[in-house]
């Protein structure tokens, strides 16, 4: 049996798979959500390694209690987030930034003011406190710590597949897809980034060693192979079995992540999609075009929880379909700044178009559609840019359960929207890909055992819909500043 680990932004699963693939166990641990100021995320790293221990001890024990054992582990993770440790005392120095974390958005802005052009040719990414840089930087300027561990040189940076595996086999290591969204690793020479590196004040021996996203890593304790770290974006794209170019693919969970595979081609974007590596795999590196949508199934919780509009996100939809239309309404689901293609971390949430004859199921499908033209919006820029027209774009994640906002997806795009049975398929593109680097499977297999739940197909214009929620988020950008 195999275990796809996937150690996401609010919880820790193990996904305990036979060797066709048929999902045997989940497990699933969440750990709590650190906000020590307005705009600030951090996890602790020993939280999350204890969910670590506990999902893969509760796999373990379910493949026991069948009479099989556990053939190899693969690693998939939330991207971006930066744990710091020390490696002579192996103790963690702070608690992890998350990916979300706007700590560094001031200097992010600096940053891109002046070095903006060089760092995307270079690293392939929009200058934003997303990304790692500058959250290392920010520790060791403003945790003693860590500034004593650096002078001594003891200092080790990872990102969470670095941490695990640290923790796992006791190597420092990380895989070109991880290395990608650090804003320190150049995606044409594939190395580190000497400039860059010294445009953020950190030395190399603080960096993983990179190695392909195949590939044997070293055991756990008891013996079970760890051989692939992915991050979690790429792994989806994997588990897609989107290995031609231009196949795409959607995550629609607590945000959205759209991938293209454009093959060896690195397409520099100039519409602020990001450049990014899929993974390489012995000779084969594969290149992705990304876009993000920073809120997708937080709206939807949002609806609920905030506005209390519905009990869960099936009474919602039901109250979407009985208007049929948004009623005027416009809502742009900026609740936490903008991703792509506008990367404004200052615009907010917006609804507009209000009447007297507005009432909250307008809200909620105006809302649904929010959903759907953000992402909408990111495919149609990815076709341009590849000049590769979509046919299927393929959805997993949460939201992507959601008939309705599925339909306007397919609709606003004008392509199939396509989604499998097995939505697990972060987990499943990480435990495939370390299968693969035991030599046990290949990508064939992935195929093989793919079955599609439903595809929607285009049915209506949205065009005009799309125009008018276009510009209403030009109204909800720099709200802040
Ligand atoms: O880039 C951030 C992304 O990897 C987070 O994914 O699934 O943990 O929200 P998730």
């Amino acid at each position: 049996m195999y275990i796809g680990l996937d150690q996401g932004t609010t919880s820790t699963r193990a996904i305990l798979f036979d060797k066709d693939f048929g999902i045997i166990h989940e497990a699933r641990r969440e750990f709590k959500q650190i906000y020590p100021k307005e705009g600030w995320v951090e996890h602790n790293p020993d939280d999350i390694w204890q969910t670590v221990v506990e999902v893969l001890e509760e796999c373990k024990r379910v493949a026991d209690s069948k009479g099989e054992k556990i053939e190899v582990i693969g690693i998939t993770n939330q991207r971006e987030t930066v744990v710091a440790w020390d490696a002579e005392s192996k103790r963690t120095l702070y608690n992890a930034i998350v990916w979300q974390c706007r700590r560094t958005a001031e200097r992010s802005s600096y940053l891109r003011k002046e070095y903006g052009t060089e760092i995307k040719r270079r690293t392939g990414l929009v200058v934003d406190p997303y990304f790692s840089a500058t959250k290392m930087e920010w520790l060791i300027e403003n945790v003693p710590d860590v500034k004593e561990a650096y002078n001594k040189g003891t200092l080790r940076f990872g990102t969470i597949d670095t941490f695990l595996a640290w923790k796992l086999t006791g190597k420092h290591v990380t895989d070109y897809s991880n290395a990608s969204r650090t804003m320190l690793f150049n995606i044409k020479t594939l190395d580190w980034d000497d400039e860059l590196l010294s445009l953020f004040n950190i030395r190399r021996e603080f960096l993983p060693q990179v190695v392909d996203t195949a590939q044997l890593i070293g055991y756990t304790e008891d013996g079970i192979p760890v051989a692939s770290l992915v991050g979690d974006q790429q792994a989806a794209l994997f588990g897609q079995t989107a290995f031609q170019k231009g196949d795409i693919k959607c995550t629609l969970g607590t945000g959205s992540f759209i991938l293209m595979n454009t093959g060896s081609d690195l397409i520099t974007s100039e519409h602020n999609l990001l450049t990014t590596i899929g993974w390489k795999i012995k000779d084969e590196l594969t290149y992705a075009l990304e876009g993000s949508v920073f809120i997708t199934g937080t709206l939807v919780n949002y609806l609920i929880r905030n506005l209390g509009f519905a009990k869960d996100s099936s009474e919602l939809t039901e109250l979407a379909l009985q208007v049929g239309n948004n009623g005027g309404i416009y809502f742009v689901p900026a609740l936490t700044g903008i991703g792509a293609p506008y990367w404004d971390p200052y615009a907010r949430g917006l609804i507009i178009g209000l009447t007297p004859g507005t009432d909250k199921r307008h809200i909620i499908y105006a809302a649904f559609e929010g959903i759907a033209f953000s992402v909408g919006q990111l495919v149609m820029l990815m076709e341009k840019e590849s000049s590769i027209k979509v046919n299927t774009l393929k959805v997993d994640g949460g939201v992507s359960k959601n008939n309705l906002i599925m339909q306007i997806l397919s609709d606003v795009v004008g392509s199939v929207v396509e989604r499998p049975v097995n939505r697990e398929t972060t987990a499943l593109g990480a435990a495939t890909l370390a299968a693969m680097a035991l030599g046990i499977v290949d990508k064939k297999k992935l195929q093989e055992i793919r079955k599609i739940d439903r595809i929607f197909t285009p049915k209506q214009s949205r065009e005009e819909e799309f125009g008018k929620w276009k510009q209403a988020v030009n109204r909800a950008l720099s709200w802040e500043s």
